[in-house]
Order: C-alpha cells, then structure tokens, then sequence
C-alpha cells in the first residue's frame, strides 16, 4: 500500500492538526494528509471546480478546502462542446492562476485528454508540468482499472493523484452521460475501479453519477475518501461545478446539480443596466469624472 496511513499523516502534519478541513482556520495550504484524517474523523467536506484566480480567491475566502481545476474548463470556461479538445497548456495555464489566487485550498488539476492514456511515463511527464509550472498539489486522472500503472508511478513518484471513475467525459465519444454501475456485472467492475485506483495511491476518488446505494457500498469499502458528484447522500465528499453551483451556465441543469445562485441573471441585469445608462447618458455623471 503506498498511500499513507491517517494516523502516519497525522504524527507528521506540522500545523491544523485536529482542524476541520471546513472551517479549520490553518494558514498553510491543506495536503492529502489532511484529506485522510479527514476521513479517520467521518468528516465530510466540499470541493468545487475554479478555473481562474478570482473565482478562486473567492471560494478560499469562503473556506472551501480542496478546489478542482476541472477539464471541465473545456464546457464551463473556454467554450468547447466537451472536455475532449482541452490542452495540457490550457490546463496548466489556467491552473497556475486559481493557484495564484488561493493560499489555503489543496489544488487538484485535471490531466486532459490525451496527456496520460499512452501510459504512465507521458503521465508523469504531464503531472510534471502541472505541478512545478502551475504549482498544484495533486492532479487527477480519469480511469478505474485502466489507469492503475499511471497512478502507481505518480504516486511513486511523489505526486498526489486524485482518481475518478463512474461516468468519465473524457469517455463521452463512447460512454455517451449516462449513469454508469448499474446492473450487477457494472457494480462490479465499478468495485474492481474503486479498490485499484486505491491500490496504486490514490488519495481519494471522485465517483461521477454512480447509483447511490453502489456509491455508498464503495465509500464503506474504501479507506480513502469517495468525492461524489451525482453519486448520492453517502460518499464522503461532494463536489460541484462551480459555474452550475451558481447558475452561470445556462441551459438545463443534470438533476444532482443544486444551484446556490442565479450568476447568470444578476450579470445579464447588471450588463442591461449599464448599457441602458450609457445610452441614456445617466452614466458616467459628473462623480464618476477625474478632473
Ligand atoms: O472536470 C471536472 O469538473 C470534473 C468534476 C465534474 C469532478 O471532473
């Protein structure tokens, strides 16, 4: 087993120590050891996806512990129709600046597709460079069983990997969004993922749209923490979207979505507001003039 036992991350945690992961007010950023004490106390936690330095500043104010530069920047930010066309430049770039914008958040980056299915040494050779150019503290990969080698050498080789496996969108070219794991035989192979990626180290597991009573089946199995999105009451930590969360995004929202906000129509109206002051000269006024 490489990954860390709690009570090993525990003797060496060097400040936080007993904090929650929400709430706890450490000023060093959270690691993984974290994350498994974490789960030693039954703690349940929130992660949310930021592509960008502000958003992110916003949410480590807000004390969200763990903050995902998803490839769901590809859909959410940089106006691609998935997550397939996104780059490991994009990735990197845009994981630099929500690092930028934090000091507390463990940041996790998504490796994209095409960075890490050759095979473990272009993963590492992609984790590389997310972590000493953008400077994230763990990456993510997409892939139960499948990925086992990629993780191992990851880990191995000092990088903290967060798995994912249920529905992957990288997959969308031949998985389709549908609800993965239901049926006997996909439960199974939904197990089979779950204790491989822990196998090789993962520090938790994000299970993407998972029937609830298999993702609550694997977060009891797992001595790792289960990230669920789509995925049930059980697991140990939620993660969302951040431009779903807030209503930014538009359009029909997938039934495991709770939206916090309306974003999209407080800018809109602000947006008109401006346009209808400019036109009608009630903006700028005489205050708003250097002199
Ligand atoms: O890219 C992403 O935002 C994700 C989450 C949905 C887990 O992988």
């Amino acid at each position: 087993m490489t990954q860390l036992s709690a009570a090993q991350a525990g003797k060496n945690s060097s400040s936080d120590g007993g904090k929650t992961l929400y709430g706890g007010k450490g000023t060093r950023r959270i690691t993984v050891r974290d994350i498994a004490l974490a789960k030693e106390r039954g703690e349940k936690w929130p992660m949310l996806t930021a592509y960008d330095a502000m958003t992110a500043s916003v949410f480590d104010e807000a004390g969200i512990p763990v903050m995902l530069v998803g490839d769901s920047a590809g859909n959410c930010h940089l106006g691609y129709e998935s997550t397939v066309p996104v780059t490991l430049d994009e990735m990197t770039m845009l994981s630099a600046a929500v690092v930028r914008g934090t000091s507390r958040a463990l940041i996790v980056a998504d490796l994209p597709f095409g960075s890490y299915q050759e095979g473990p040494v272009q993963a590492l050779r992609s984790a590389t460079r997310l972590v000493k150019e953008a400077g994230v503290g763990a990456v993510k990969l997409e892939g139960g069983e499948r990925s086992h080698e990629q993780i191992r050498l990851l880990v191995e080789s000092g990088i903290p990997v967060m798995a994912h496996i249920g529905l992957t969108p990288q997959s969308v070219n031949s998985m389709g969004y549908r609800v993965q794991g239901r049926g006997e035989e996909a439960a199974q192979q939904l197990l089979r993922d779950a204790k491989s990626v822990q196998d090789a180290g993962a520090f938790a597991v994000v299970l993407e749209l998972v029937p609830a009573e298999l993702a609550a089946e694997v977060t009891r199995v797992l001595h790792i923490p289960t990230v669920g999105i789509g995925a049930g009451v059980e697991t140990d930590a939620q993660v969302l979207v951040w431009t779903d969360m807030l209503g930014l995004t538009g359009g029909k929202m997938p039934k495991f979505v709770k939206q916090y906000a309306d974003l999209r129509s407080v800018m809109g109206d602000a947006a008109k507001a401006f346009a209808e002051d400019v036109v009608g000269g009630a903006f700028p006024l005489e205050e708003h003039s250097v002199h």
